[in-house]
């Protein structure tokens, strides 16, 4: 049996460990995986933490093999402020995120994972649901009625895209 709850940061580890999992098949790693998974951890414990910014739900089989039960799969959620508007419109938007399910638990939790992650959107009167499908995914999405939007532009930077933290203001 697969059950969905929301993440707690003491999962964060197993998180991490998807995430690795997920990005390092993706495009090659350029850290080991022990210090992404302490790193990435760490950011994940802050996020899931602090639930104003990001919201993480988990996928848990609790296969007999499993008793107290394994983190097999989540989807992430960034909420998106907007500046206030003195009209009725929407003030956040989302961000979809990280969805990812171990490949030998695929075959519909996906599709769970991603309608609570919706749902919980629709609940909290969001404006629009936005994402960057991998290719194997469009048909997933496009199924939930996301689409190429004509409205939305973003555009791709050049500068240097890994890792980068931002840099300590030096105090004079
Ligand atoms: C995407 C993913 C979470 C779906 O999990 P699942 O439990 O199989 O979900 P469902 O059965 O509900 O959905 C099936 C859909 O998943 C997508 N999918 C299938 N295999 C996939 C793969 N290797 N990579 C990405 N997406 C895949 C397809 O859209 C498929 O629909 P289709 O059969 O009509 O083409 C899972 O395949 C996965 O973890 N893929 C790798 C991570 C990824 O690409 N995530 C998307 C992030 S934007």
């Amino acid at each position: 049996m697969i059950a969905l709850r929301r993440a707690r940061p003491a999962g964060a580890r197993v998180l991490a460990t998807l995430r690795y999992e997920f990005r390092g098949n993706h495009a090659p790693p350029t850290e080991t995986a022990a210090g992404f998974v302490r790193r990435c951890a760490a950011w994940m414990r802050r996020a899931l933490r602090d639930s104003s910014r990001w919201r993480c739900w988990v996928a848990v089989s609790h296969a007999p093999d499993m008793p107290g039960g394994a983190i097999v799969g989540h989807v992430w959620v960034a909420i998106i402020d907007k500046v206030p508007n003195p009209g009725e419109e929407a003030e956040h938007h989302a961000y979809i995120t990280n969805l990812y399910v171990q490949p030998e638990f695929r075959g519909g939790i996906g599709q769970r994972l991603l309608t609570t992650a919706i749902d919980w959107c629709e609940s909290q009167g969001i404006g629009s649901v936005i994402l960057w499908p991998t290719d194997g995914s469009r048909s997933l999405y496009a199924r939930n009625g996301f689409n190429v939007s004509g409205e939305l532009w973003d555009r791709h930077l050049t500068g240097p895209q890994v890792n980068v933290r931002p840099r300590r203001r030096v105090r004079r």
